[in-house]
């Protein structure tokens, strides 16, 4: 098998890449390095720079390198922004993946794993979230996703294009610190920037209806979440590949902000004091998913806290900032 990689220059994708070629896969990365970077993909990795919107490129891609399968990570992944820009990332998001998918599956390739989201759910008032639960998204990048899943699945079911769509809950962490997020949009690297600026972290919100007032969410280990997709790939190349296979990838344990914070400055070596702010809009109280279906289907589960989580994106952290990266 030949697997293509979208996004393999991000920070998700290249975790994957390196879970990829450690579990014995060939892979190589297509990726516009519009946020990925060329430097995250291994040497002995092709590079191929373009955009899933390139069907021409896409056509030689596949063809050159007799792709059988492809992980599709490339995708905008900001939610304030698919506010102000929903065009945009309808585009990307969503027009990206339909001209992906005809070129893979005019191709030939056999298999085809999705990146989704736990934002298709939006704001799901139960305690576990399980892949059956309601789909209502309340951002447009939600709705991109969740648009991708079911043109994914009807793709499957037309073509017999093997798929799974995975729904990440709140990614953290790094393998090694060179494949750090290098991105300040998400709450583990926003408490850094705060704390090694001198300034307080922020809490959106202390009032919701939680333990301690703070929005509990699921998060896991990049790591763990790059495994989970070699699990799936290896699913779909095998002799039995299941039907439209959709998958929470979470460890299903709730972590408050107040919790995450105070993990944080103790594993950075700060004191503090966090500031409570107002609550963000769209953000739900709880967040949290069943991950029984992932466990049964591909026999994965995760391996690492969150202590590993905050330690190892904190190891990454002061890399990245001393490297000007
Ligand atoms: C986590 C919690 C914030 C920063 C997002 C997307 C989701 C998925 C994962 C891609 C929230 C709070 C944050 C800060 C804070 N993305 N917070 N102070 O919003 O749960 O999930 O990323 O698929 O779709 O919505 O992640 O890391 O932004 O926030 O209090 O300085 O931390 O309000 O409760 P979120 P996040």
């Amino acid at each position: 098998m030949t697997w293509l990689i979208t996004g393999g220059a991000g920070y998700i994708g290249a975790h994957v890449v390196h879970s990829m070629r450690a579990a014995g896969e060939q892979a190589l990365v297509y990726d516009d390095l519009s946020t990925g970077a060329a430097e995250r993909v291994p040497s002995g990795v092709e590079l191929v720079v373009g955009s899933t919107l390139d069907r021409a490129l896409l056509d030689r891609t596949l063809a050159r390198h007799r792709v059988t399968g492809v992980i599709h990570l490339a995708a905008k992944k900001q939610v304030g922004e698919s506010v102000e820009q929903p065009m945009r990332y309808y585009h990307e998001n969503v027009e990206g993946l339909r001209v992906l998918l005809e070129a893979v599956t005019e191709a030939g390739v056999h298999s085809f794993v999705f990146s989704s989201s736990a934002a298709v759910y939006g704001m799901p008032d139960i305690d576990l979230v399980t892949e059956d639960a309601p789909c209502v998204p309340i951002s447009p990048y939600g709705e991109t996703k969740l648009a991708g899943e079911w043109l994914v699945r009807a793709t499957g079911r037309a073509t017999g294009l093997r798929t799974a769509s995975l729904r990440y809950f709140n990614v953290a962490g790094a393998a090694t610190p060179e494949l750090a997020d290098t991105g300040v949009f998400n709450l583990v690297p926003m408490v850094f920037e705060k704390l090694t600026n001198g300034a307080a972290p922020r809490v959106f919100g202390a009032d919701y209806p939680t333990p301690d007032g703070t929005c509990v969410r699921d998060y896991i280990h990049v790591a763990d979440l790059a495994e989970a997709h070699v699990a799936a790939a290896q699913r779909l190349a095998g002799a039995q590949p299941g039907k439209d296979l959709t998958l929470n990838i979470g460890r299903g344990v709730g972590v408050s902000v107040r919790e995450m914070i105070d993990l944080i400055s103790e594993e950075a070596g700060y004191d503090c004091d966090p500031e409570v702010a107002e609550r963000r809009p769209g953000d739900p109280a709880r967040i949290v998913a069943s991950a029984d279906r992932i466990a049964t289907e591909l026999g994965w589960t995760a391996k690492r806290d969150v202590r590993e989580m905050v330690s190892s994106a904190w190891a990454g952290w002061g890399g990245s900032r001393s490297s000007g990266a």
